[in-house]
């Protein structure tokens, strides 16, 4: 009496259905559909002694910890959550050409001047090309074993000859191939038929595995979405092409904290590390002006301040522009929204340009206070007081709601010599509020009218503000 499964399964999320189709009607991906063979059904007679015994071992261990190999480079370190672990996998996915074969080539050489045996295994470019590039990373002499291949099985052979490499890194995964599966390289039987093989020698060997995968706009057929469940930590290099900084985030890591991330400033001797990223972000020479305002913001465990500008200008009557680099417009309608309706700024037949500066983008609602000072501090044309910070998320009722890690954003920019911060006022939780650095002054704000009092008192009756000095 039993049902027999549909047979032909989306490849790109589960889904079964009853007939082949060209698109998936659950997850909208195309060409994923294909045939499977039903499963027969389970023996009788499971569970009654006819299998192994497992070996169970006690949680508590006495040895501390897993074996890692340090790179050297800070930043790497940091996001795999202090070093590669051995026997692990790791996938760094990301655009094409902003800069993975870069980051692994100094990778491989950092890790290889540390004594680790680094091979470097490219499907990609040709032996000249990486000889190159490692020329102009200053990488000539390091002691990395390079080849170029896309056949899984001739590079398991290789691997397993000789002498175990400590860490493999095969660029790109899309370009791998087994020669049992009749697809192309690339498809997503082949990805995750080469990256099982490749996975599997790398747990047996005990060597570190470093997967390049390619990310295409179109959420492909073959991205490394399918990896993402195979490989023990998956990091994503990011950064806008026009910007020369570019981040590399942990979003799954087994060994590690996940939101983590390591900063790094493209040059033309490749990838430099940056310790302090708002550096990056800020730009302390030029005086305030309107419009501006600094957001004190948490990437992964690491504060970073970040200037947010806002231009709110008159435009055509009709239908106003709203343009976002860097940030969610959704968010920033719900601001604006709440900007008018809570504070009564008539915003709603005006132009509005907002901009992250240096090209980062911003998930956290936390910004939402600092957008919104921007955008009163445009609108009513009067800068934020010099070294101001600006941090908290606003509902749609006007309030300001407290944020996490309050403390570590102050003293990042305490550290950074801003005196003042605009935040949320302490509410049951007023200790923690007051237990921060002495060289900052809080200014709490319970309610979005409140900002606008203090930073544009001329815009709006109300008291004006809270003693704040104003330049
Ligand atoms: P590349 O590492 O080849 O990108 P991917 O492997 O992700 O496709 O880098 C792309 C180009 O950018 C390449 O021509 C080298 C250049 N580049 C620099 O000049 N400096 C840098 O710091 C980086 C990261 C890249
Ligand atoms: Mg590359």
């Amino acid at each position: 009496m039993t049902r027999r499964d549909p047979r032909f399964v989306c490849q790109t999320c589960g889904a079964k259905r009853p007939r082949w189709a060209g698109k998936c009607d659950v997850c909208g991906a195309w060409n994923c559909i294909t045939e499977e063979t039903p499963r027969e059904a389970a023996p009788k007679g499971l569970g009654k002694g006819k299998g192994r015994a497992l070996n169970f071992v006690d949680l508590a261990s006495a040895q501390g910890g897993v074996a890692r190999y340090l790179s050297g480079i800070t930043e790497l370190d940091r996001v795999t959550g202090g070093g590669l672990v051995t026997g692990s996998s790791i996938l760094l996915a990301g655009d094409p050409g902003i800069g993975k074969s870069t980051l692994l080539l100094q990778a491989a050489g950092a890790l290889a001047a540390n004594g680790v045996r680094a091979d470097y295994i490219s499907g990609e470019e040709g032996i000249e090309q990486i000889r190159l590039r490692a020329a102009r990373l200053g990488l000539t002499q390091a002691p990395v074993r390079l080849a170029t291949a896309t056949s899984v099985r001739d590079i398991l052979t290789s691997l397993e000859s000789g002498k175990p490499a400590d860490v493999i890194i095969v660029d790109s995964i899309q370009t791998m191939y087994l020669d049992t599966l009749d697809s192309a390289p690339g498809t997503v039987s082949q990805v995750r038929g080469a990256a099982q093989e490749l996975i599997r020698h790398a747990k047996l060997s005990g060597s570190v595995l470093l997967l390049v995968g390619h990310v295409t706009k179109e959420g492909q057929i073959a991205g490394p979405r399918v990896l993402e469940h195979m490989v023990d930590a998956v990091l994503y290099f990011e950064g806008e092409r026009s910007h020369q900084f570019r981040i590399v985030r942990a979003v799954k890591n087994r060994f590690g904290p996940t939101d983590e991330i390591g900063v790094f400033e493209m040059t033309s001797a490749g990838l430099a590390e940056v310790p302090n990223p708002s550096t990056l972000f800020l730009n302390p020479e030029r005086g305030p002006l309107p419009g501006a305002a600094v957001f004190a913001g948490i990437e992964g465990t690491r504060p970073v301040l970040v200037e947010i500008q806002a231009l709110v200008a008159p435009g055509p009557p009709g239908s106003p522009r709203r343009t976002v680099v860097g940030w969610d417009s959704g968010r920033l309608a719900m601001v604006l929204a709440v900007l008018e309706a809570r504070a009564g700024l008539s915003l709603g037949s005006s132009d509005v340009f907002l901009n992250v500066a240096g090209g980062l983008r911003i998930g956290e609602p936390a910004a939402d206070l600092a957008v919104a000072a921007a955008i009163v501090s445009s609108y009513s044309k009067r800068p934020v007081p010099e070294g101001t910070v600006v941090f908290g998320e606003i509902g749609l009722s006007g309030e300001v709601r407290p944020v996490s890690q309050h403390a570590a954003r102050l003293k990042e920019a305490a550290k950074l010599g801003f005196s003042l911060a605009i935040a949320p006022k302490a509410g049951d939780g007023k200790k923690r509020y007051e237990a921060t650095s002495a060289k900052i002054s809080l200014s709490g704000i319970a309610r979005i009218d409140e900002l606008v009092d203090l930073l544009a008192p001329t815009v709006e009756a109300g008291f004006a503000g809270a003693g704040v000095g104003r330049i």
